[in-house]
């Protein structure tokens, strides 16, 4: 028989797009995402679609095609439990703050809950699928859990990692380059993957979706975001060689990325990678390796994470010593908060290191960003406990206008890539400057030619142009 009630537990940037995308291509099948916190769920079923809690390009207008059709939002959870012949697990997978794996581990408390509170709601058999971001062998803790219920009930677990990126969300999910589905090799293993596959192949091509062991699933996921960030700290570690080397960075990315076997993506020197999932992901990794005592491949993937905090630390420290070793009282302007461009995201964004490290330099600092509320700002700030919330407060304004951000400002750092900062007229925000003007880019996104034309002095990463 095929699936006709689906439900999602966790209605986050994953759980909302991948649920809202599979309604949109699947109208024969119910799908109903669920969540603890009230204020997202009320947000998903606001009558304003653009008030959705998740800020993605096209996301709103998939949304409304779906939603109150076959797409349902709702905080009662064991309903929707109840009645679904597949359920998702979406709920967060932080890096766990205390006990032991502390600062590594995956923090496993929601998917515990979620498997603790289908065991003892299910009344039928159903599909468990692990669209979280997990460490291999999840999947035997989440099977021990359900069946020791007593029920009778059978479970079947796949492993489904969502390989989506923030900001291009809805297009990774309407053309996406494969799905990966993990499943074991039992006569029921292969009929709950065969499920799946089937709702995917309403509008992804057969041959994108691949199909493997539960466990070889669950460590691709790991490991596509450990290669995906390792480019990222490589091409960044290299920016540092350029700067003292005359070498441009985006010369050499480009000189690199023309060999087929290296590839052009995923090669732009910044200020520092962020996001919510890939420190998470390779310390989870690297706790993976550690607890199976290969220490030579902890060593290795940690690398990763200390260049990248290296770089994020290198740029702050950068714009200290150019303002001449002091900004003490001096307005900084921080333009884009965000993790990246087009999205409302700022988890573990660059910016909050920056803005911290400035803060700790008595910097006076004025952010913009076109999609990050001034309450999301103060909230991040608040949340390293690094100084009193009034600090925060008193050397940290949020401003909904760039232009005003930068009146009066000794500099400007760009720490996120959205696109209208190409746009803005650089003429006028230099002439209300103090001078020199500096423009840090952390994201070299800025025209340097027509910058450095009308009198701004330039840092830019990887190059000494
Ligand atoms: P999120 O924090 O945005 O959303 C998770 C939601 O789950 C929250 O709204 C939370 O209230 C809810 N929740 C937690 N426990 C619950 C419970 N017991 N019952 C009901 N609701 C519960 O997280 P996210 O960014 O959507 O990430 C979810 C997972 O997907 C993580 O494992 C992450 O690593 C992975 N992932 C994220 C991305 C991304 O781009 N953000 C991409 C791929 C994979
Ligand atoms: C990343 C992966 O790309 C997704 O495949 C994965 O599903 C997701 O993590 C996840 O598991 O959460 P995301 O973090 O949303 O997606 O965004 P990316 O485009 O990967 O960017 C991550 C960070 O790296 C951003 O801060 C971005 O600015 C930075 N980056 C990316 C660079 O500095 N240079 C680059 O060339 C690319």
């Amino acid at each position: 028989m095929s699936v006709k009630n689906i439900c999602c537990i966790g209605a986050g940037y994953v759980g909302g797009p991948t649920m809202a995308m599979i309604a949109k291509k699947c109208p024969h099948i119910n799908v109903t995402v669920v969540d603890l916190n009230e204020a997202r769920i009320a947000a998903w079923n606001d009558e304003d679609v653009s008030n959705i809690p998740v800020y993605e390009p096209g996301l709103s207008d998939v949304v409304a095609e779906a939603r109150g059709r076959n797409l349902f939002f709702s905080t009662d959870v064991n309903s929707a439990i109840d009645i679904a012949e597949v359920i998702f697990i979406s709920v967060n997978t932080p890096t766990k703050m205390y006990g032991a794996g502390k600062g590594q581990a995956a923090d496993l408390k929601w998917i515990e809950l979620c498997a603790r509170q289908i065991a003892s709601v299910a009344k039928n058999d159903k599909i468990i699928v692990e669209k979280s971001t997990l460490p291999v062998r999840t999947a035997s803790a989440i099977k021990d859990i359900l069946t020791h219920t007593g029920s009778g009930v059978s479970f079947q677990i796949l492993s489904n990692p969502e390989f989506l990126a923030e900001g291009t969300a809805v297009e990774d999910l309407d053309s996406p380059d494969r799905v990966l589905i993990g499943g074991d090799d039992t006569p029921e293993g292969q009929e709950a993957l065969r499920k799946l596959v089937d709702i995917y192949a309403n509008w992804v091509p057969r041959d994108r979706i691949l199909t493997t062991s539960v466990w070889s699933s669950e460590l691709s996921k790991l490991t596509a975001n450990a290669f995906l960030a390792q480019r990222v700290s490589s091409i960044n570690a290299l920016s540092e060689i350029c700067e003292k080397t005359e070498a441009n960075i985006a010369e050499v990315a480009r000189a690199i990325g023309t060999d087929s076997r290296i590839g052009s993506k995923f090669l732009k020197s910044s200020v520092g990678f962020g996001g919510s999932c890939f420190q998470k992901d390779i310390l989870n990794l690297v706790y993976i390796a550690k607890s199976y005592g290969l220490n030579e491949v902890a060593n290795y993937w940690e690398q990763v994470i200390i260049m990248n905090d290296h770089q994020k630390t290198r740029f702050a420290s950068k714009i200290v010593s150019t303002l001449y070793n002091t900004v003490n009282g001096k307005k900084i302007a921080l333009l884009g908060w965000a993790f990246k461009k087009d999205t409302n995201d700022t988890r573990e964004s660059p910016a909050i290191h920056v803005a911290d490290h400035l803060l700790f330099e008595q910097a006076n600092l004025a952010v913009y960003d076109p999609k990050v509320s001034e309450e999301q700002v103060y909230n991040d700030l608040d949340y390293l406990k690094t100084r009193e919330r009034a600090e925060n407060r008193a050397n940290l304004q949020v401003y909904l206008d760039p232009y005003e951000a930068c009146k009066g400002a000794h500099a400007i750092a760009v720490l996120t890539e959205w696109d209208e900062f190409k746009t803005y007229d650089w003429k006028s925000i230099y002439n209300n400057m103090l001078k020199p003007a500096t423009v840090f880019d952390g994201r070299n996104v800025l025209d340097i030619a027509e910058l450095k034309a009308i009198g701004f002095q330039v840092r830019s990463i990887g190059s000494t142009l």
